[in-house]
């Protein structure tokens, strides 16, 4: 079923370029282009003027087709990040920047925004998505969507839907209520696609209510394109597509990646046979030649976007995002900003910042600002001191510090027919991506080699990631020959998203290089429909004395006028791919955080996750400042927002609080189900439902001044709230608008965010937030009529700085 698309001259006329170019395609040809070619691209058909198209990652950075460091992307602050801006213009601008990169690697389509919810803390990939509000969560990924677009480069919004957690995720069937789909996990789609207008969606891995979801006519053709409007593309999650009729009449357009999918020859033969109906191959192809004429691939169809918009510079913007989405929890006698004066700088992360999430999200930045180089150069000369305290990094990890390395590719025959540089020790080249002179027919062994200088003597762990033969030699012993086999557990991008497999432990000295190679027969994977070959060595630095490394960052903290300690989790810890076991901070983090507080009360602790962690410290020390995966330029913005050049903006998207407390925390099937038993009672609507206290409230968010909350005028769908300025710094606010039924019923939340607006003033001055409550703000979906049903009554409009912190109130009937 094809949507409706606009009825702009411009759009009109693409549409009849697009009706004209499926006119003269044969079945063959038709099927063809519903089926990716490679990784990351859709066949050209040049016998109507049509260009490949290309698909990429994703929501912090683009990618582009190569997965390596030797084309890097801007990378801008984790998803939780954005949305703890609460700023969808910033959003927009974030999207303008991507469409910049975009079109720089010469991808047509981002793979992104995730608009799943955060419904457990232990979801995998909680950072990649923006928050467990779906308002907040629905208008910064309009904001998102909006600035690509306006760079003509589409969008996928994702995961459609439901796909809030990671264990099994291929074959999860999600048991959702139909409320909780419609009012919270359905919600920010459908606020996008009406925001919006994407030009495209990302159905899930995941079955919703028996139904896998790249097969779902229901939720596709009947809401998403029937109910809602959507013209755009559908294309499936990479490998989602699991049957081909299935596929055609759930309304799925494109089956990724390729070559070998449940479309192309598969489907020519499906019509061929009657099974399935030609007239449902067009709306496809149609919806597929639309977006690629909106992004400029079909002759004869001018773009959605014919100039591109002005430049846009990455860093700053990167820079600002991360300190406008800082968020300072805690900030006890005025800790932060920084008085002058001497810091001790202290944990792992400060060093080797943690600056993006794991899985498909990664993108290779150019450079890294990590804590230790942003506050190197804001502070004078001789105020830091530096000391590693505890390593959040208990395991091996892709080779990173201290490596060179380069591949070389041979033959069967042992002769070298390509080389490629791989300065992280990763290899990853999927489909026709190879090194130059190399193809998968004559590849048959990759061999890394190259130096290692150690930072630290000790003893050295070195290990392997990947699946099949290797032999790994450091220092011109071979320290392990034989074949890895992944673990029983299987996911078909294992060799991404696997742990690596400690293989030798090698004594080093710091500073004196050693050379170290990994030779790998190359074997193809099964169960992925293209050639990947993917694999890494993997390193893990000499552990020290953990009491020892304690001791000398208290030492350190005793002896400075501040403590700054960062704090962080670990690729093993936030990824794509598992969920969390739990919320703690690997390693001794906690110790360490505890040592320092008791040798110096003014300690400030940096968190640098993506999600949640537990903070059982927290009212022991001066200050908290959540920041994050603060992107590339992270270390800059911390030291900006430290020193009090800037004031950390950010208010949580999501509640923080430890697992034991957390309402909702399932996220492993049983017998193939997980049933969203809570309804819609998640995040904050289901802490406040149980009566619980989280370690900080969602919508909490200090900065450095404080604000009156003067007055709020609701007039009809409009509330005009008046805060000031008490403080004596200029300042942003976020006035936050939350809707309480004035009579509770069981049924629906205490509270629900309405809606907000950031205002800014200097110290004393006044400033108005404009804030328009939506109607479906005050709808349930009724499940016996199955339509949105308005609540008459009486309503308090609850305002204030979070769900917990509400200032002033309004009554309104309605
Ligand atoms: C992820 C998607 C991603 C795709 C392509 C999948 O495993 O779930 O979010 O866009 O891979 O990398």
């Amino acid at each position: 079923m094809a949507g409706t698309p606009g009825t702009l001259p411009q759009d009109l006329a693409r549409e009849a370029a697009v009706t004209a170019a499926l006119a003269a395609l044969d079945l063959d040809a038709k099927a063809r282009l519903l089926s990716g070619q490679d990784m990351w691209s859709l066949p050209a058909l040049p016998e109507i003027g049509l260009r490949s198209l290309v698909m990429s990652d994703g929501p912090i950075g683009v990618r582009g087709v190569r997965w390596s460091a030797d084309d890097p992307s801007v990378a801008l602050p984790s998803p939780t990040a954005l949305a703890a801006t609460w700023d969808p213009a910033l959003a927009r601008r974030a999207g303008v920047l991507l469409a910049q990169e975009a079109r720089r690697k010469g991808v047509h389509v981002l793979l992104a925004p995730t608009v799943n919810l955060h419904r457990s803390p232990l979801g995998g990939r909680h950072f990649e998505a923006y928050s467990e509000d779906p308002r907040l969560t629905g208008l910064i990924g309009a904001g998102y969507v909006a600035g690509v677009q306006s760079g003509g480069v589409g969008t996928t919004v994702k995961h459609f839907v439901a796909n809030d957690a990671e264990t099994d995720r291929f074959t999860v069937d999600n048991r959702v209520g139909a409320r909780a789909l419609r009012e919270l996990y359905l919600a920010p789609f459908e606020l996008i696609v009406e925001n919006a207008r994407p030009w495209g969606i990302m159905t899930a891995y995941n079955a919703v209510n028996g139904t896998t979801m790249t097969e779902h006519r229901h939720l596709v053709n009947e809401v998403l394109r029937g109910e809602w409007g959507f013209d755009g593309c559908n294309v499936s999650d990479w490998m989602a597509a699991r049957s081909t009729r299935g596929a055609v009449e759930g309304g799925l357009d494109i089956a990724m990646p390729g070559p070998d999918t449940v479309y192309g020859a598969p489907l020519a033969r499906a019509v061929r046979a009657g099974e399935v109906e030609e007239s449902a191959v067009d709306d496809a192809v149609r919806n597929v030649l639309r977006l690629a004429a909106r992004v400029g691939l079909l002759d004869g169809a001018e773009p959605a976007v014919p100039e591109p918009p002005a430049a846009v510079d990455g860093a700053a913007l990167a820079r600002e995002i991360a300190r406008r989405s800082f968020v300072l929890a805690r900030n006890e006698r005025a800790a932060l900003p920084l008085r002058p004066g001497t810091v001790a700088l202290l944990g792992a992360a400060a060093r080797d910042a943690r600056v993006l999430g794991g899985g498909s999200a990664t993108v290779f930045p150019a450079r890294v600002v990590s804590p230790l180089d942003g506050l190197t150069a804001a502070l004078p000369e001789g105020a830091l001191r530096y000391a590693v305290g505890a390593d959040p990094a208990t395991e091996l990890a892709v080779a990173d510090q201290g490596f060179t390395l380069r591949a070389s590719c041979r033959n069967a025959a042992g002769e070298v027919i390509g080389t490629a540089s791989a300065p992280n020790g990763q290899i990853q080249w999927m489909g026709a991506d190879l090194p130059e002179g190399v193809t998968h027919d004559t590849l048959h062994t990759v061999e890394l080699t190259g130096t290692f200088t150690p930072r630290d003597s000790g003893p050295h762990r070195f290990g392997v990631k990947g699946t099949g033969a290797f032999t790994l030699a450091v220092d011109g012993t071979v320290r392990f020959d034989g074949v890895q086999r992944p673990a029983d557990d299987f996911d078909p991008f294992e060799a991404f998203f696997g742990a690596p497999v400690e293989r030798a432990e090698v004594e080093l000295t710091a500073g004196a290089p050693v050379e170290v190679s990994l030779t790998h027969v190359v074997e193809l994977p099964e169960g992925i429909p293209m050639k990947v070959v993917a694999f890494a060595l993997a390193h893990q630095e000499p552990e020290r004395d953990p009491d020892e490394l304690i001791a000398e960052a208290v030492e350190a903290a005793r002896a400075a006028d501040t403590a700054v300690v960062v704090v962080a989790t670990t690729d093993r810890v936030e990824s794509e791919g598992f969920d969390r076991a739990d919320l703690a901070l690997p390693g001794r983090q906690d110790d360490l955080v505890r040592a320092v507080a008791a040798a110096n009360p003014n300690t400030v602790v940096v968190v640098n996750s993506g999600s949640p962690v537990e903070l059982p410290w927290r009212d022991e020390v001066a200050a908290v400042l959540l920041s994050w995966f603060p992107g590339q330029e992270g270390g800059a913005a911390l030291a900006d927002v430290l020193t009090g050049a800037h004031e950390p903006g950010g208010r949580l998207p999501t509640t923080w609080g430890p697992l034991s407390a957390a309402p909702v925390t399932r996220v492993t099937p049983e017998n193939g189900e997980l049933a969203y038993t809570e309804g819609v009672f998640i995040g904050y609507r289901a802490w406040e439902r149980q009566g619980r206290t989280p370690s900080y409230p969602f919508g909490h968010g200090l900065g450095y001044t404080d604000w009156t909350y003067e007055s709020v005028d609701v007039d009809g769908t409009t509330a005009r709230v008046r805060v000031r300025n008490t403080g004596d710094r200029q300042g942003r606010e976020v006035v936050q608008v939350y809707l309480a039924p004035a009579a509770p019923d069981g049924d629906r939340p205490h509270r629900w965010l309405a809606g907000f607006a950031a205002v800014e003033a200097a110290p004393g001055d006044h400033a108005e937030a404009v804030v328009t409550l939506p109607r479906r703000a005050f709808e349930i979906w009724d499940t016996t009529e199955s339509r949105w049903s308005f609540v008459k009554g009486s309503y308090e409009i609850q305002v204030g700085r979070s769900i917990t912190d509400r200032r002033i109130t309004a009554t309104i009937n309605v």
